[in-house]
């Protein structure tokens, strides 16, 4: 068995064409998708991902605002802002770049965006609403996981989807989706005992742990799917995710790199939000 790439870019460049045009259709009719970024601080990470995030509003041709606040901030003047681009008709979508400096409650930023406009889908609102399979603003990265998953063309129901980490941004939400789609879903993390026992159970392996390398070979059941998360820097400073992918690769069907995964589909998805968000706001 040898493994197909799943290649997040070529993914995302098909779904982005048409995004792009949903959003010519929609300026036709007089609304432009806009999209607000509010950066507290200057950790260098996420000014990169604030840039790629701005770059691909300017090539699918939605209108973005970059709020930068300085890392001490008060929380009143973040929240404040929050109600203004709440109340602002240009902006269908907010998001509040994480992780925040520690005197600022992170929970009660999340609830203070409107739901309508959390095109991260982190508001307890969105969460309950996908839990539930109502209609909802998804988390960007569990859903394009999702959306690459279904890319290979296989049926979803009644896989083992196996995720490893439980955070509220990847973990559990992407371990949901999959629920909802009939799979069976088991969740590890740091606790858990014999961790290679489950993994080499899925049919679907995901990897949201962010720890260089640390899926091998051995941990992976023969045509798996593996879906890498991870964002590290290996031994020589080089990007790489939770799998080692040269050791996996040949044993896996299908295995997402990194760079150029699951990272460009995050990105995707966001843009893919804002849109809805702004097709739903004006009721399109
Ligand atoms: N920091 C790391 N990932 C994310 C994300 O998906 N959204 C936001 N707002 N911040 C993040």
């Amino acid at each position: 068995m040898s493994a197909n790439l799943l290649d997040g870019k070529a993914i995302s460049a098909s779904i982005r064409e048409g995004i792009a045009n949903e959003v010519q259709d929609l300026k036709g009719k007089g609304v432009t998708p806009g999209l607000a970024v509010i950066l507290v601080g200057d950790d260098q990470a996420s000014h990169t991902y604030v840039r790629n995030k701005e770059r691909a509003c300017e090539q699918l041709g939605i209108y973005s605002e970059l709020i930068k606040l300085p890392a001490d901030v008060a929380e009143e003047e973040l929240l404040g802002r929050l109600h203004d681009l709440n109340a602002d008709s240009k902006i269908n979508g907010i998001l509040v770049q994480l992780p925040l400096p520690k005197h600022i409650n992170e929970k009660r930023v999340i609830e203070t965006i409107h739901p309508a406009k959390d095109v991260d889908g982190f508001h307890p609102i969105n969460i309950g609403r996908m839990m539930t399979k109502q209609e909802a603003l998804l988390p960007c990265t569990p859903f394009g996981i999702l959306k690459m998953v279904k890319d290979t063309g296989i049926d979803i129901k009644g896989k083992h989807v196996v995720v490893i980490g439980r955070s509220n941004i990847v973990g559990k939400p992407v371990g949901q989706l999959f629920l909802n789609e009939d799979a069976t879903v088991t969740y590890c993390h740091s606790k858990t005992k014999d961790l290679r026992a489950y993994t080499a159970q899925a049919d679907i392996l995901i990897a949201a742990v962010g720890v260089a390398k640390m899926i091998k070979a051995d941990d992976v059941k023969k045509g798996a799917i593996v879906i890498d998360v991870g964002m590290n820097r290996d031994e020589n400073n080089k990007l790489c995710g939770d799998v080692d992918f040269d050791d996996v690769a040949p044993k896996a069907s299908y295995i997402t790199p990194v760079p150029g995964g699951v990272g460009p589909m995050t990105i995707t998805m966001l843009m893919y939000n804002t849109v809805l968000a702004a097709k739903m706001a004006n009721k399109q």
